[in-house]
């Protein structure tokens, strides 16, 4: 039966792939020294039949949906069962994936200085390469910049294009600045990603 002693896993699903998978994730069993797995299955509406959320491997705290119908206004309800000796404790988490699609961040930023331009800074990036098909599912992006040693930090939204580049105008000759970029689906749908990781760089100096 069910029973409090087991904690609830706090779950969470993302389409980081869209329109490929949904990945969810929970907390694992707070309490090591009780061998604990979790069932994982998913319904796609009231009275469909139960499907295995799939887990990478036995006592993973991740599973993954794939197979997932697109601008369904029918919930997927997945079902996270922890088991352990003193009881089962069950946790629903009802989706619409249009709703949970939330890209990774966008990797590999560079910040270059361009010849001659003394204000300007030259981004390039990749789209996350979880996210399948950028050329059909477009992304916008947020970049995020600060000049060394500001206390606030200025934000530009561009796309949505398969646009990987942006030129920032305008900025501080000689100071290094901190540049930051995010990701989300062209539609609006879901949420940006978070940010990537801080990578700097300085304008154009005579040599
Ligand atoms: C999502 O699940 C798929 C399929 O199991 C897996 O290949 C992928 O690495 C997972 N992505 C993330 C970001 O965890
Ligand atoms: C959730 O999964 C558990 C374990 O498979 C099962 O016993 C329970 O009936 C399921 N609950 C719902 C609402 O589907
Ligand atoms: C922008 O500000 C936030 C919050 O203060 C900070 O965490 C982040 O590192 C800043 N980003 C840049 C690019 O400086
Ligand atoms: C996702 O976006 C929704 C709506 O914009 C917002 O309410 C929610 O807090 C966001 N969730 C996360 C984890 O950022």
């Amino acid at each position: 039966g069910y029973s409090p002693a087991s904690p609830k896993p706090a779950v969470e699903c993302w389409a980081v792939s869209y329109p490929q998978t949904v990945n969810c994730t929970w907390k694992p069993a707070p309490e090591p020294r009780l061998e604990t797995y979790f069932i994982t299955t998913y319904r796609h509406g009231m009275g469909a039949k139960e499907n295995e959320c799939v887990q990478p491997w036995a006592g993973a705290s991740s599973c993954s949906i794939s197979d997932i119908q697109m601008f369904s206004i029918t919930p997927y309800v997945l079902n996270v069962t922890a088991v352990n000796p003193l009881g089962a404790t069950m946790n629903l988490f009802p989706f619409i994936v249009e709703q949970i699609i939330r890209p990774d961040p966008p990797e590999d930023l560079r910040v270059s200085p361009i010849p001659g331009e003394s204000k300007k800074l030259l981004l390039e990036w990749q789209p996350p390469s979880s996210w399948p098909f950028p050329q059909y599912f477009p992304l916008k992006y947020l970049i995020r910049y600060a000049r060394e040693g500001a206390n606030s930090n200025r934000t530009v939204s561009i796309g949505p294009y398969e646009q990987t580049s942006f030129i920032l105008t305008g900025i501080r000759p000689r100071a290094v600045h901190h540049v930051q970029v995010a990701a989300k689906d062209f539609t609006d749908y879901g949420n940006y990603s978070t940010w990537s990781p801080l990578v700097s760089g300085t304008p154009w100096t005579q040599p």
